[in-house]
C-alpha cells in the first residue's frame, strides 16, 4: 500500500511558503518591531563623541569590556557593556542597536532602525557642558532629528514616514544631570548663571527649554515619548569622593536640585499630556529607582554602591574618568556605578526592566511595552 504523503506535502509546502514570506517581507517585518530615536547625555551617548573635538570621550579601554556587540572594545558608550537605551530597545524586540548620527554608516536604511542623538556631556541649555570644549547639546540633537526626519521622507514617501514616526517609533530624553554638574554647580566655569540666578529661576529656565524641544519634535511628528528625571547626582563616587564622604551618604545639594527639578518636570509631562493632541509623554522616575538600588544595593546582589568599578582618586576610586591606567575591578556586575559618574551594566539592566515593565512608581502613565504597543 502506498504510503499517504499528502500530510507532508502540505507541510512542506506551508513551510516553504512561510520562509519565502519572510524573506520577502524581512524589511516590513524588521520596521514592524519599531524603532528608538534617543536623546541624551553620556548616560545614552552610544558613540557620538567619538566624531566631535571634545574632552569628553569613552571610546578608549576599558569601557565596553562586556560590550557583546563589538567583542569588548570600547564604541563610545560610557559603561562596560550596554547603556539603558540599548536594553531598552533589546526588550522591546528592537532588532538593532540605534545608530549614532554622526557615525559615517548612519545612512540609509540603517536609520529606520533608529537613531542615537545623545552626547556626552550634553544638556538642556547650549552653555552646559561647556568644560568638556564640545559636546552636543539638546538643540543640536533635535536639530539633527530634523535631517533624520527629511531623510525618512525620502526613502518612504511622507505619508508612511509619517506613521512610521508617530506609529512605531519611541522618543527618549535622557537629560538635565549635566545642567545641574557641569553647568549650576560648577564653580568658577558656570559661576555666572549661579550668581545671576536663583536655583527656581534656573530651574524655570531648564524646563522652558526643554518644553520647546520636546514641542518641536511633536512637530515633526513624534508622538510616543519617554523623559527620564535626574538621578540622585550627590549620590555618584565623585561627588561623595571630592566631599569626602562615607559610603552611605551622599551630598545633599546636588539631590535637592534633582528633586526640584524633577518635581516641576512632572508637571511639565502632565501638562503636554493635556495639550499636544494625540501625544503620550512616559515619566521615567530614574531618581527613585536608582535611590532604591543604592539603599539596598545588597538585596540586587551587588557588593557595593558607593565604589566605581573603574577610575582612580580617594576612597571610592572617584575623581580620574575610567582609562587604559584606572585600576579595574574584577567583579564588574557587582558594581552599582562603572565610573566616577555612569552606572554599570548590571545596574542599567535593572533600571531598564523596571521602565520597560514595571509598575507606576518608576514609570507612568504606561510602562514602555505598553507604549510600544498603543
Ligand atoms: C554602525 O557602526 C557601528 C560602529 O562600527 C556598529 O556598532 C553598528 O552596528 C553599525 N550599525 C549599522 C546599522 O550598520
Ligand atoms: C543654542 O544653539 C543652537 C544651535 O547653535 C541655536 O539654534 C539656539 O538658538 C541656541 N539656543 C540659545 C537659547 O541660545
Ligand atoms: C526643520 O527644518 C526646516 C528647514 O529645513 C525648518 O523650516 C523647520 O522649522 C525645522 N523644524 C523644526 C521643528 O525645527
Amino acid at each position: 500500500m502506498a504510503p499517504n504523503y499528502s500530510h507532508l506535502v502540505a507541510l512542506l509546502l506551508l513551510v516553504v511558503i512561510s520562509l519565502s514570506s519572510f524573506g520577502n517581507c524581512q524589511y516590513d517585518e524588521d520596521t514592524k518591531q519599531g524603532a528608538s530615536y534617543i536623546f541624551g547625555d553620556s548616560l545614552v551617548d552610544a558613540g557620538n563623541n567619538n566624531y566631535i573635538p571634545t574632552l569628553s570621550r569613552a571610546n578608549i579601554p576599558p569601557n565596553g569590556i562586556d560590550f557583546r556587540a563589538s567583542g569588548g572594545s570600547p564604541t563610545g558608550r560610557y559603561t562596560n557593556g550596554r547603556t539603558i537605551g540599548d536594553i531598552i530597545g533589546e526588550e522591546l524586540g528592537q532588532p538593532y542597536y540605534a545608530t549614532p548620527f554622526l557615525a559615517p554608516n548612519c545612512t540609509g536604511e540603517a536609520i529606520l532602525h533608529g537613531v542615537n542623538y545623545a552626547s556626552g556631556g550634553g544638556g538642556i541649555m547650549n552653555a552646559t557642558g561647556r568644560i568638556f570644549v564640545n559636546r552636543l547639546s539638546m538643540d543640536i540633537q533635535v536639530d539633527y532629528f530634523n535631517i533624520t526626519r527629511k531623510q525618512i521622507d525620502k526613502l518612504l514617501g511622507p505619508s508612511k514616514a509619517k506613521e512610521r514616526i508617530s506609529k512605531n517609533s519611541i522618543f527618549s530624553v535622557t537629560i538635565g544631570s549635566n545642567d545641574f554638574l557641569n553647568n549650576y554647580l560648577l564653580p568658577v566655569i558656570s559661576m555666572g548663571a549661579r550668581i545671576t540666578q536663583s536655583p527656581d529661576a534656573f530651574i524655570d529656565d531648564l524646563l522652558n527649554h526643554l518644553r520647546g524641544q520636546l514641542t518641536r519634535l511633536y512637530k515633526l511628528d513624534a508622538r510616543k515619548f519617554v523623559i527620564g528625571n535626574v538621578g540622585p547626582i550627590g549620590c555618584i563616587p565623585y561627588q561623595k569622593t571630592i566631599n569626602q564622604l562615607t559610603a552611605d551618604q551622599c551630598v545633599a545639594l546636588p539631590n535637592k536640585l534633582a528633586l526640584q527639578y524633577n518635581a516641576r518636570l512632572k508637571d511639565l509631562l502632565a501638562e503636554l499630556n493635556d495639550n499636544l493632541k494625540g501625544a503620550t509623554f512616559v515619566h521615567a522616575n530614574v531618581y527613585d529607582l536608582v535611590m532604591e538600588l543604592l539603599t539596598n544595593y545588597k538585596s540586587y546582589g551587588f557588593t557595593t554602591a558607593s565604589k566605581s568599578c573603574c577610575g582612580n582618586g580617594g576612597q571610592f576610586a572617584g575623581i580620574i574618568p575610567c582609562g587604559p591606567t584606572s585600576s579595574l575591578c574584577s567583579d564588574r556586575d557587582k558594581h552599582v556605578f562603572w565610573d566616577p559618574y555612569h552606572p554599570s551594566e548590571a545596574a542599567n539592566i535593572l533600571i531598564a526592566k523596571q521602565l520597560v515593565d514595571g509598575g507606576p512608581k518608576y514609570v507612568s502613565p504606561v510602562n514602555l511595552r505598553e507604549l510600544r504597543d498603543l
